[in-house]
């Protein structure tokens, strides 16, 4: 295990109900406010007047944002930071998933900032001060609401990047489950891919002696496999959606990284799918994990192998580690299947046409390679996206 530093301080309020907690809470920082959602989800569902009933009682004052798309858009962003500047806001309220929540980090990071937000994703400069942001989740997926990191798309050339820093950790979770009651099938399925992504890319790792958070991450994607189909078939069985939504944060918010180097390609790669075809990222996910353990588990069978039996209670054949190796994958694809997501890129909709662009767009870190538990080349990623046709 290496030596680590966990400072993951997020507030998480739990629970039935909670979301009339969020006028209380937000005053706690400051009283002047931007309201940020997304399409019009919050509205149909009554949510958005719940809060705004709770801001005002508490006397916050708040000037009020929508739009913001899923694979959320950089030009959103500094609309809401000049809205921020005019308005003179101290705080940003996201209501909504991953992508109202970047949004809002993002705005967070650009307001104090004299050049373009954009250069933080671009490593050109680092953020001196940002607004603090709260949060009131309506879809367990991406783990924005106590993550470090921050997603956004450039339109100018389709660039999904991600910038990650303390700064972008929220004040406050408000998690009420009976909100995800509402979800379409395929964005809790499409949530179920992102959060086992999430601990899938802490599993795969090469640091030695860390079966404590092994056993963490198995246990975080076994309550996944369990309870997703519950949640699909019954959707305001409100079991169910609490212990997805509380795997969800868990799987993100860095607990699994703990004393462990991560991965992160199949994020990476994806990201591409999702800058250039506006795919869901957790469907994306589904397709392109399957085709990069394909591609790399001959680096570790044994880790490969305890994912296999741990996850996928395959039984281990010792004399033939592949043949465990290669059921466990096989269970995957197949729970992913029966949960109604995409396992091949066809099924996505993305021809084969621009599979070397996206492997060449694909973010590398400063010696070509992306990837740590297995360094991958332009050409690996290119394979890795071949496999997954
Ligand atoms: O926009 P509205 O109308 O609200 O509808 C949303 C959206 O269409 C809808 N939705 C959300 N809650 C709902 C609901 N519909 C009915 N009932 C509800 N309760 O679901 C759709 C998807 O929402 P979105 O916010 O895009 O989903 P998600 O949470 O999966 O976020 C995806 C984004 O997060 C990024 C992804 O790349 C993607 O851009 N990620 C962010 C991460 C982070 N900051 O830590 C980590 C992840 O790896 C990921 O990259
Ligand atoms: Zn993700």
């Amino acid at each position: 295990m290496e030596n680590f530093t966990f400072h993951s301080p997020t507030k998480i309020i739990f629970g039935k109900g909670t979301e009339h907690l969020v006028g209380a809470e937000t005053k706690e920082h400051a009283s002047k406010i931007l309201l940020h959602y997304g399409g019009g989800s919050i509205k149909r569902s009554g949510l958005y007047d719940r809060v705004v009933k709770s801001l005002e009682a508490a006397e916050v004052d708040f000037v009020e944002l929508g739009g913001v798309q899923p694979n959320p858009r950089l030009s959103l962003v500094h609309e809401g930071i000049q809205l921020c500047r005019d308005e003179n806001v101290q705080f940003i309220l996201a209501v909504g998933g991953g992508s109202v929540i970047d949004s809002s980090k993002a705005i967070a990071l650009g307001v104090p900032y004299k050049g373009d937000v954009w250069d933080f994703f671009e490593g050109k400069a680092e953020p001196q001060a940002s607004l603090p942001i709260g949060v009131v989740l309506t879809i367990p997926a991406a783990g924005s609401e106590a993550s470090n990191s921050c997603v956004i798309t450039k339109e100018e050339g389709w660039l999904k990047r991600g910038y990650s820093s303390q700064r972008n950790r929220p004040v406050f979770a408000i998690m009420n489950p009976e909100l995800t009651f509402t979800l379409p099938p395929n964005q809790t399925a499409n949530g179920a891919a992102d959060i086992m992504a999430h601990v899938m890319e802490r599993y795969f790792t090469n640091t030695p002696d860390v079966s404590f958070t092994d056993r963490l991450c198995e246990a975080t994607l076994k309550t996944i496999i369990q309870h997703v189909p519950i949640a699909l078939a019954e959707p305001a069985n409100y079991a169910a959606r609490a212990e997805i939504m509380w795997a969800s944060t868990i799987a993100h918010n860095d607990l699994l990284s703990t004393g462990r180097v991560g991965d992160w390609a199949s994020h990476w790669i994806e990201h591409e799918l999702s800058a250039i075809y506006d795919v869901p990222h957790g469907a994306g996910l589904a397709v392109v994990f399957p085709a990069w353990m394909k591609y790399v588990y001959q680096h570790d069978l044994n880790r490969f192998a305890q994912f296999a039996v741990g996850v996928w209670n395959v039984e281990q054949d010792f004399f033939d580690p592949e043949k465990t190796i290669l059921e466990g994958i096989r269970r995957m694809e197949e729970f992913f299947q029966s949960i109604g997501l995409p396992i091949r890129l066809d099924e996505l909709g993305i021809p084969d046409d621009r599979l070397e662009e996206m492997a060449e767009k694909c973010k590398k870190g400063p010696d070509g390679t992306l990837g740590n538990f297995v360094k991958l080349t332009t050409k690996d990623v290119l394979n890795i996206l071949k496999l997954a046709k």
